[in-house]
């Protein structure tokens, strides 16, 4: 496929004819090390995720862990947003804001942080549980981490970015729920959102080529009702429009020739609840 080649900071930036950015394999050790951040900032605050506290208390210790990692929470300042994370409870599907709320015994949650290092951005997010989750949220929480490791499954050079949506889709539906189609993931790298949009639904074959040095996010929201979200008064809370649960995970991850990288494994390996 063709490249484009533009030079910016003095550095000659790679773009596909779609205008995604390739960067060279040497460059992922910055992902590697931001995505570190990322994880384990999500791995710290689980202990805290209990009954009763208030999810700005999550979102302060988040930040204090991203600081004192050397990292800037992204979302600061981005847009107007004024916090460290973004936190989901139930059925609000992404960008819930912290603040007063206090956690109540089965409620589920999305934690969502990303994490500046050195200009590198790592972008990761995981569900957690204040007490013990019922049958169907288990199953939603299940269900969606299998999307994104399905979707993940699908990356290697070659393949097209519908190979992702599509299989996400698939098993989603397949398992009776749905994905959510108002947000997709995104090109990270030197950039918290870039090109391309990386959707979670679609047809196999569809959409730009997968190439090696490409940075992206998988990010699927799924939900246990309809697809459609609606935007709360406050700017950024979406949330299902029928108030069915909705749960998310997201790695940010590298394509390699012969497959791809997870910069934001967990390195306790809790990135899936142990409830
Ligand atoms: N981390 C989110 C993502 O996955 C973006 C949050 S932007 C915010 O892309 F402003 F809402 F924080
Ligand atoms: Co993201
Ligand atoms: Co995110």
């Amino acid at each position: 496929m063709k490249t484009t080649v533009t030079n910016r900071q003095d550095q000659d930036v790679r773009r596909t004819v779609e205008g995604i950015r390739l960067y060279d394999v040497a460059e992922f050790e910055g992902m590697r090390r931001a995505g570190r951040v990322a994880a384990e900032c999500l791995d710290m605050i689980g202990e805290f995720v209990v009954p009763g506290v208030r999810t700005g208390e999550l979102d302060e210790r988040c930040h204090e862990f991203m600081v004192a990692a050397g990292a800037r929470p992204a979302t600061l300042g981005y847009r107007g947003y004024t916090k460290s994370s973004c936190i989901s409870i139930n059925h609000v599907v992404c960008h819930g804001i912290p603040g007063d709320k206090m956690l109540r015994d089965g409620d589920i949650l999305n934690i969502d942080v990303t994490a500046i290092l050195d200009g590198w951005y790592g972008d990761s997010s995981r569900m957690y549980v204040a007490g013990r989750p019922n049958r169907k949220a288990e199953r939603l929480i299940h269900v969606t981490h299998e999307s994104l490791m399905r979707g993940i499954a699908e990356v290697r050079p070659g393949g097209h970015f519908g190979d992702i949506g599509a299989a996400i889709q698939s098993y989603a539906e397949g398992e009776r729920m749905s994905v959510v189609r108002d947000f997709c993931g995104h090109g990270i790298g030197r950039v918290f959102h870039d090109e391309p949009n990386v959707l979670h639904y679609g047809r196999r074959g569809a959409g730009p080529q997968i190439r090696p040095g490409m940075i992206f996010t998988i990010e699927p929201m799924v939900n246990l009702g309809a697809p459609q979200t609606k935007t709360l008064a406050d700017g950024w809370t979406a949330v299902t429009r029928d108030r069915s649960l909705s749960a998310q995970f997201e790695h940010s991850i590298g394509v390699t020739e012969d497959g791809y990288e997870i910069f934001t494994l967990s390195p306790a390996g809790k990135f899936f609840p142990d409830w």
